[in-house]
């Protein structure tokens, strides 16, 4: 598949701007927009005529590279329900409501356990897709299930946690039910007895701390590296941490001893994206419009009116110097799509 080199400008077939629609804010059309209020607006949808389509949350994990040719379905159902059990809070969360909000009121109403996972953008129906986590949380810790809408019976049905294939930055929506549904609501459980999550750096410093002040430590780290989408267009990590075998691990450790490692549960190794780009020297590196973050190396940014183009080529160069040096393959955590439906790095370009 080969990316156009420019978007065209809004016209009769593509009407609808996504450049507000995506915190990396690229100038592009959508072909048709369904905005949702309610759940059961699903049910009328024709989806054996509606052709491509692409479910949309708080669009700060989706790059729209070029004009869509097909329907963005944008979920914002709203909601909020708790219900009081004897160990937990149960609460049940409806896809359109922003994360960041949900974990200040789940803080503010003395229902802690999220904090780790504090300004992390986007909704709360996106969360189980890519299984969000940060310092040492993930929401698999919490989910307790997930209600998606199965398009072929036209059915929401709930499953359970254990049914949903939650991994690193992965889960079952990504998997065997990509594209067969839309992720409804959430259910989470926060047990009454708060453990802090104290095992990543710029915690682990903390000495018995309140919630309010780990979610304080966690938003002045995110804030001191990440930039924020309002300023500096971007949507996070750009590529998942590589999770390597030991063999291959003790090839690069031999080389640089320095190198930050986390072992797994199966015994391999995830490496930092963001050192291994750092260290090929890639900060501040720009194509066109398109930049390495200078305090992230693992954030791509749009600094300057980018374009796909520009986007493509700096991903590439990256996935090519750390491949040079380092022998490791960097896949895009971020979704990519083209004028005909989501797509890979390799195909573009
Ligand atoms: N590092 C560098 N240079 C850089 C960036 C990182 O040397 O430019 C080093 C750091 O010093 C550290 C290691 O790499 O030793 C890991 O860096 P960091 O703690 O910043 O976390 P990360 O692995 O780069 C992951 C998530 C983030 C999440 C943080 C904190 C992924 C792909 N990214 O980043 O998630 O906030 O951990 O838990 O797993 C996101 O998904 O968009 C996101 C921001």
């Amino acid at each position: 598949m080969v990316l156009h080199k420019s978007a065209s400008q809004n016209s009769a077939s593509h009407p609808f701007s996504l450049q507000s629609l995506s915190t990396f804010a690229l100038p592009a059309f959508a072909h048709n927009l369904l905005h949702l209020q309610q759940a059961e607006q699903l049910t009328e949808i024709d989806f054996g005529h509606l052709g491509e389509f692409y479910i949309l949350g708080g669009g700060s994990n989706s790059i729209f590279l070029e004009d869509y040719a097909g329907t963005i379905i944008q979920p914002d159902f709203k909601g909020i329900s708790i219900s009081e059990q004897a160990k937990s809070w149960q609460l049940h969360i409806a896809a359109g409501e922003n994360w960041h909000r949900l974990v200040c009121f789940c803080l503010e109403n003395n229902m802690p356990g999220l904090e780790n996972l504090a300004l992390i953008p986007g909704n709360c129906g996106a969360a189980p897709i890519q299984n969000i986590g940060a310092y040492g949380v993930e929401l698999a810790n919490f989910c307790d299930y997930v209600d998606w809408f199965e398009i072929a019976t036209g059915k929401i049905k709930r499953l359970h946690r254990s049914d949903c294939g939650f991994g690193y930055r992965d889960s079952i929506f990504k998997g065997a039910l990509k594209g067969k549904g839309i992720i409804t609501g959430i259910g989470l459980l926060l047990p009454k007895q708060w453990q802090p999550n104290l095992s990543y750096p710029g915690l682990r410093e903390l000495d018995n701390p309140t919630p309010q002040q780990v979610f304080d430590t966690v938003v002045a780290i995110r804030q001191s590296k990440l930039p924020d989408p309002d300023d500096i267009p971007n949507v996070g990590s750009f590529f998942k941490n590589p999770v390597v075998e030991q063999s291959t691990f003790s090839g690069i450790k031999a080389a640089y001893p320095a190198i930050p490692a986390f072992e797994q549960t199966d015994g391999r190794i995830k490496l930092a994206a963001g050192w291994l780009i750092d260290q090929c020297g890639l900060k501040g590196t720009k194509i066109g419009g398109a930049a390495v973050h200078h305090r992230q190396a693992l954030v791509l940014t749009n600094i300057d009116q980018c374009s796909g183009v520009d986007l493509i080529s700096l991903a590439k160069l990256v996935q090519a110097k750390v491949k040079d040096k380092f022998a490791v393959d960097l896949e895009p955590e971020v979704r990519l799509i083209a004028a005909c439906g989501e797509t890979k790095l390799e195909n573009l370009g």
